[in-house]
């Protein structure tokens, strides 16, 4: 593969700390990224290359998927990291960098490959475009890929002035957005199981699905990015992104190709034909905001939201958000797509259960047994797996019908050793597959669904935000959500 030098900006960062050199250290020794590649860490701190040297090896020792750095050379992998303290805003510090940049491209012969990883904050996005691009270091033949977190902007609008300073410098197809949901194992299976299977496809639609349901919950608060999230809030952390995208993995049609670009089409197909609300009153009846007050989780007494350091004490930001939406195409008319994600709620786990419609059950009726639906359930985070629920007789029964499970659990058999979603997102970047990226009119038709809820949420004032005591599946109006429409939230695993 060709090499490439990596420029982590945020480097002394939570992110970086937690997820990012760890996964690049899991590729080198995978022999993902090959022998020609460096890494530059960026941040306004003074650090000393050693210094910085020592930092990854303590994240990696402590977040790692190999937490032993003895097996490898770990001094030819620890030198390719050097550190320069940098203030984004001055483009002299980007001209120094360019001089380090150009060093490291020669020794490591890297062919003038640039990966520039921004683990900051948006708002810094576009200046440290300009930079790079002032600075001269995108004068060189290879190629200049731009990798960014989310969030991607607060609304429509900030994020198409994000992204037009971004395509002052990028194109389109060498900005890598990440949605790190994307990266997940299970999420790409969704793919995979649907379209390489010949029992699901044909079922896949109004006729036979009765309902889907996607839940994306988390037993912890905001811990120490009240700051951040109280701003944020659960529609625009949780479901703007990776709820959304869920989503559009269930519902997209077939790709013709299994290309980037195809797929990304296909997605955006989906965004383009959620539901809109007609009103603050049509959001309201469809979509729950609620917020964690005091309570207790596995017997440990949990303070509310609003107590959380960094949080307005008269906070009305939601922790949680569920919400009924439809996809109003020929596939799936009438079909709802339930969705929750929380904070405080009583396990962490993600999973999107397919809820089909009964098969007449008048057969069954004169032995007064009532038919449970078939499920299939994918289980994306922390479990990996999938879980198909259908109706089998109890053996030695005179015809009693019994639910039975056909489970797969994947993280069983493949065990801790699953690549971690940042280890192919960074992966895929440095070889160019944009596949698992959100895509910019992907992020726009997102965050267009996601204003018509803020927006009428400004109109409504707080008047429908609900209390939950922390460690609770959220209010009770996520239910009703569901009984109204003769369903319930199938129990998560
Ligand atoms: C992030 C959100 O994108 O995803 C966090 O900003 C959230 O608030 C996190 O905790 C959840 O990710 P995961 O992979 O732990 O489910």
């Amino acid at each position: 593969m060709s090499g490439t030098v990596i420029l982590l900006f945020g480097a002394t960062g939570d992110l970086a700390k937690r997820k990012l050199f760890p996964a690049i250290y899991s590729m080198y020794r995978e022999g993902k990224l090959g022998e020609n590649f460096a890494v530059i860490g960026l941040a306004r701190r003074p650090r000393t290359n050693e210094q910085f040297r020592q930092d990854v090896l303590e994240s990696i020792q402590e977040f790692g998927r190999y937490k032993s750095v003895g097996d490898t050379d770990w001094t030819s992998f620890a030198e390719r990291f050097n550190y320069m303290p940098l203030d984004i805003n001055d483009v002299n510090g980007f001209r120094q960098l360019r001089v380090l940049v150009e060093e490291l491209d020669g020794k490591y012969e890297t062919g003038g490959n640039r990966l520039f990883y921004l683990a900051l904050a948006p708002d810094l996005f576009g200046s440290v475009s300009f930079n790079l691009r002032d600075g001269g270091l995108l004068d060189t033949k290879g190629y200049h890929r731009l990798v960014i977190e989310k969030p991607f902007g607060y609304d429509l609008e900030s994020a198409e002035k994000l992204n037009a300073q971004l395509r002052q410098v990028f194109e389109e197809k060498d900005i890598y957005r990440i949605d790190h949901y994307l990266g997940k194992e299970m999420v790409q299976n969704i793919e995979f199981v649907r379209f390489a299977n010949a029992f699901f496809e044909p079922l896949w639609n109004n006729k036979f699905i009765a309902n889907v349901q996607i839940t994306l919950s988390e037993t912890v608060g905001v811990e120490e990015r009240g700051g951040y999230y109280d701003k944020s809030g659960a529609l625009r952390d949780m479901a703007q992104n990776h709820m959304l995208q869920m989503l559009t993995m269930i519902a997209m049609e077939p790709p013709s190709r299994l290309h980037p670009e195809d797929i990304r089409d296909e997605k955006v197909k989906v965004l383009r034909s959620l539901r809109g609300f007609a009103s603050a009153e049509d959001v309201r009846e469809n979509v729950v905001r609620g917020q964690y007050g005091e309570g207790e989780l596995k017997g440990k007494p949990l303070p509310g939201y609003r107590s959380e350091p960094n949080v307005n004490p008269a906070s009305a930001t939601e922790t949680f958000f569920a919400a009924r939406v439809f996809v109003d195409n020929f596939r799936w008319a009438g079909v709802p797509f339930y969705v929750r994600t929380g904070k405080r709620l009583p396990v962490k786990t993600t999973e999107i259960v397919i809820e089909f419609k009964n098969v007449p059950d008048n057969v069954y009726l004169s032995r007064k047994h009532s038919l449970e639906p078939n499920l299939l359930v994918f289980r994306i985070n922390p479990m990996e797996g999938i879980y198909f629920k259908m109706n089998a007789k109890q053996p030695g029964s005179e015809g009693v019908l019994v639910p039975v499970a056909l489970d797969f659990c994947q993280s069983c058999v493949v065990g801790i050793n699953t690549p971690e979603a940042y280890e192919r997102l960074i992966h895929d970047a440095s070889r160019g597959d944009s596949t698992y990226f959100t895509r910019w009119d992907e992020v726009a038709h997102a965050w267009q669904f996601v204003d018509q809820i803020a927006d009428a949420w400004t109109k409504l004032g707080s008047e429908d935000l609900a209390f939950y005591p922390a460690g609770s599946w959220g209010p009770k109006r996520a239910q009703e959500l569901l009984e109204n429409d003769g369903f319930k939230w199938w129990p998560v695993n």
